[in-house]
């Protein structure tokens, strides 16, 4: 890889400050950040770009990750007078975590409290006030911002940060304030011009009629603003594309710096890539000089499992080598767990970042001097036929490939060992395709008709979707009574399934179970699901259980997902062997989802309900203590509790947050909040009634086919109907490994769906 060095080259390790130190000693920090700041690429031309933007309406600024752009590019603007009239800067993220690290980084670089002049909103997390003037925010959030301020009135500058993700909100949010921008100026510009007739006529989308329905917007009607600014940054070079979209807009480019890197290829393809890149975690600590550790994984699972795994093996070093900590990030983080990837490692310490593509482009983490890239990413993709959004773990493309590596060269030279051979690089796609072509569109279309624009293809796309899955997302808005015959919003569920900040088919349920008295538990539900992996096993208990037997903890972890005993277990131990070694071969699983745990919680009627029991008891739990303790203490007991129940005290947290957020969204929006108690056949037909989209019924060799899509698929080993094996049932989530596997499950009545679901199971037959 070519060295573009140029400057202030620091060494990666003397970085590397006593975290004892640090935060203590603020002046010193203080200073410190100073110099970081000042060293940054952008510094240089901090002048240039405020001025780039003040002759420029839209400008799209491209840099290489960690030059600075996100961070500072908000503060000059702050400074260079765009936020005179209490107006604020909004800078969007792809992902929540960039858009809180950052937010809180630029806040303690100001020297102000995070919420005061810099703050974050994210769904189900606002940090800003009425003093907030630098505001960073996921791009799906700016979306629904546009609900209630069709004219994004608040805002001087918008900067779309991370273009080149080309997540589905960010592809759509650039057509919306193409057309935000466009009646803004048209609003402030003399109104002699006949052109503009049309805008200060209050129509901010020309085409359609349709944002009159919104009562804010009526509001605005008659009002002047100011022309908003548009800034598109993006970490990649492929400035042609946006550019062209905006009309030939002026792109500038900010020299970065980056040293080489040496690629490592394995010889062979790696059948087991985690256990390859914890040999290779090992092998760089054991082998290589100073220098963090960054290891791409595909989401929480594999963090967590990774990062047990290394505890595990350091205790059999000698107490010299194990100087190793870890660190995860990933999006579903707790908030406050999220900064600690910047923290320094102690003196003689090194670190292991464990991140999802997160520190691809969006977060950039200092010291990193060594990346393992297994070339894998969690990944939506669609069947528009068939209709099912499904999350797989697809190779990365090259410009991902090549972005990770480049992670290990930021502040020296540095290595990236990619766990798979050469060859197979060559065979990756060039680049990643957008998001947009390969999702569920229900969601923005949703978004979409809420803000007036009811011609969904006609809409100027930076890349349009095909017809195919904009017309099959369109059915299943239809289908779950969002749309009217002629395709509008429909009144009052469409409106009311547009404000909810959840898929349209979740907010479909918490309306449905409103009218089978059963809103508490589907609010409940809600929330569990919007978190992965509620349970794991921790293996200190496998251990202590494996004591009383001689079988082992892989076996013990196995057998736990087929809903043994442990008196069973003993019982059946000669049987193990066979069911282990079959199992291994299905699925290449490891063992998270702890069977002996969900046992305690486990509904006969199936998943959702075993969620809705974990929530409950962890509410018990809390409410008998609550004489006793401070929030903290509270935080602390929670998680012994988590850690004795086999559950995941991240993912009960951050369901809880989500739980107290939608609660808060349905009372605003006045539907009827009550519980249905025992009545556990009324909560099972409003599941069945919600997501009757997803039922799937018993074939005779004991496999499932999804009804919607006629497809072949099987309950997930994680769920309590694994051996069950009901006749009917409806599920949650599709994934897919060496076979199709659906979770969250629960047992229905086939009836309940002609009965309850009359306008797609009497059609469909
Ligand atoms: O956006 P871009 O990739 O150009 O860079 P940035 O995110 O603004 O980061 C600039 C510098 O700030 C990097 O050197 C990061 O290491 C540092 N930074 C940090 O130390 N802590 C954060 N939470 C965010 C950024
Ligand atoms: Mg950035």
């Amino acid at each position: 890889m070519p060295s573009m060095a140029h400057g202030g080259v620091s060494n990666s390790t003397s970085n590397k400050l006593d975290s004892k130190v640090l935060p203590n000693d603020s002046f010193a920090r203080r200073k410190k950040i100073l110099q970081q700041r000042k060293s940054l690429p952008i510094a240089s031309v901090e002048k240039r770009l405020v001025e780039e933007v003040r002759k420029n309406d839209i400008l799209i600024i491209v840099g290489e990750t960690g030059s600075g752009k996100t961070t500072q590019l908000p503060q000059f603007l702050f400074h260079g007078g765009f936020c005179n009239d209490g107006k604020v800067i909004g800078i969007t993220q792809p992902r929540r975590v960039a858009a809180v690290t950052v937010a809180k980084r630029v806040a303690e670089e100001c020297g102000v409290e995070l919420g005061q002049r810099v703050g974050y909103s994210i769904r189900f997390d606002d940090r800003t006030s009425g003093t907030t003037r630098i505001k960073y925010m996921t791009d799906g959030l700016l979306l629904r911002e546009a609900l209630l301020d069709p004219y994004l009135s608040r805002y001087s500058v918008i900067i779309v940060d991370e273009a080149h993700e080309r997540t589905v909100h960010t592809d759509v949010l650039l057509g919306l304030l193409k057309k935000v921008q466009n009646a803004r100026s048209k609003t402030v510009d003399d109104h002699s011009n006949a052109d503009n007739k049309k805008a200060s006529n209050g129509r901010l989308f020309d085409k359609e009629n349709g944002v009159q329905r919104n009562s804010s917007f009526k509001q605005c009607q008659g009002r002047k603003f100011p022309s908003l600014k548009l800034i598109i940054m993006s970490a990649s070079l492929d400035a042609q594309v946006f550019s062209e979209y905006f009309g030939g807009a002026r792109a500038v480019h900010i020299q970065g710096r980056q040293f080489p890197v040496d690629i490592l290829y394995t010889l062979y393809p790696e059948p087991d890539y985690m256990d390859a890149a914890l040999i290779t975690i090992f092998q760089i600590h054991l082998e290589e000089g100073p220098g963090d550790i960054l290891v791409f994984l595909t989401g929480q699972e594999e963090i967590e499992s990774v990062e047990r795994l290394v505890q595990e093996r350091l205790q059999q070093f000698p107490e010299a080598s194990r100087k190793l900590i870890t660190v995860p990030i990933f999006s579903s983080l707790p908030s406050e767990q999220q900064m600690r990837v910047f923290a320094p490692a102690a003196s003689g310490f090194r670190k292991v970042i464990l991140a999802t593509n997160i520190a691809e482009t969006s977060v950039t983490i200092p010291g990193i001097k060594y990346v393992i890239d297994p070339g894998f990413v969690k990944a939506r993709t669609y069947d528009p036929v068939k209709g099912m959004e499904s999350l797989i773990v697809v190779p990365i493309s090259k410009a991902q490939a090549l972005q990770r590596s480049g992670r290990a060269g930021r502040e020296g030279p540095g290595k990236c060992f990619r766990l798979y051979p050469e060859s197979e690089f060559e065979k990756l796609e060039d680049s990643t395709k957008p998001e947009i072509k390969r999702c569920n569109l229900s969601n923005v279309i949703l978004q979409l008709k809420a803000l007036g624009i009811d011609d969904i293809i006609g809409f100027d796309f930076l890349e349009k979707p095909s017809r195919a899955s904009i017309i099959k997302s369109l059915e299943q808005l239809f289908l779950l009574g969002a749309l009217t015959d002629d395709c509008k919003l429909s009144d009052p569920v469409g409106h009311q399934m547009a404000r909810l900040p959840l898929d349209p088919i979740y907010s479909k349920s918490l309306i449905v179970a409103s009218q089978f008295n059963c809103l508490e538990e589907m609010l409940i539900t809600v929330a569990m699901l919007s978190v992965e992996s509620t349970f794991y096993a921790p293996r200190e208990k496998l251990e202590e259980v494996s004591v009383y037997g001689m079988l082992n903890v892989e076996q013990i972890s196995v057998a736990w997902f087929f809903w043994y005993t442990l008196a069973e277990l003993l019982v059946l131990q000669s049987v193990m062997d066979y069911e282990c070694m079959q199992f291994v071969e299905v699925e290449n699983l490891d063992w998270t989802a702890c069977g002996m745990a969900m046992k305690c919680f486990a509904s006969p009627d199936g998943d959702h309900l075993t969620l809705i029991n974990v929530f409950r008891r962890s509410e018990e739990f809390l409410e008998n203590r609550k004489m006793e303790i401070s929030k903290e203490k509270n935080e602390k007991l929670l998680r012994k509790w988590c850690k004795e129940n086999f559950i995941n005290s991240r993912s009960l947290r951050h369901a809880r947050d989500i739980h107290s957020q939608i609660r808060g969204h349905v009372e605003q929006m006045g539907l009827r909040i009550s519980s249905c108690g025992d009545e556990i056949l009324q909560f099972r037909r409003c599941l069945a009634a919600s997501f009757f989209l997803n039922a799937a019924l018993k074939q005779p060799e004991g496999t499932y086919r999804a009804l919607a899509s006629g497809q072949a698929v099987q309950i997930h080993p994680s769920s309590v109907l694994f051996r069950a094996k009901p006749e009917c049932i409806i599920f949650n989530e599709m994934v897919q490994t060496n076979h199709k596997y659906i979770r969250n499950v629960t047992r229905i009545d086939y009836l309940w769906l002609t009965e309850l679901a009359p306008q797609f199971y009497t059609m469909q037959n």
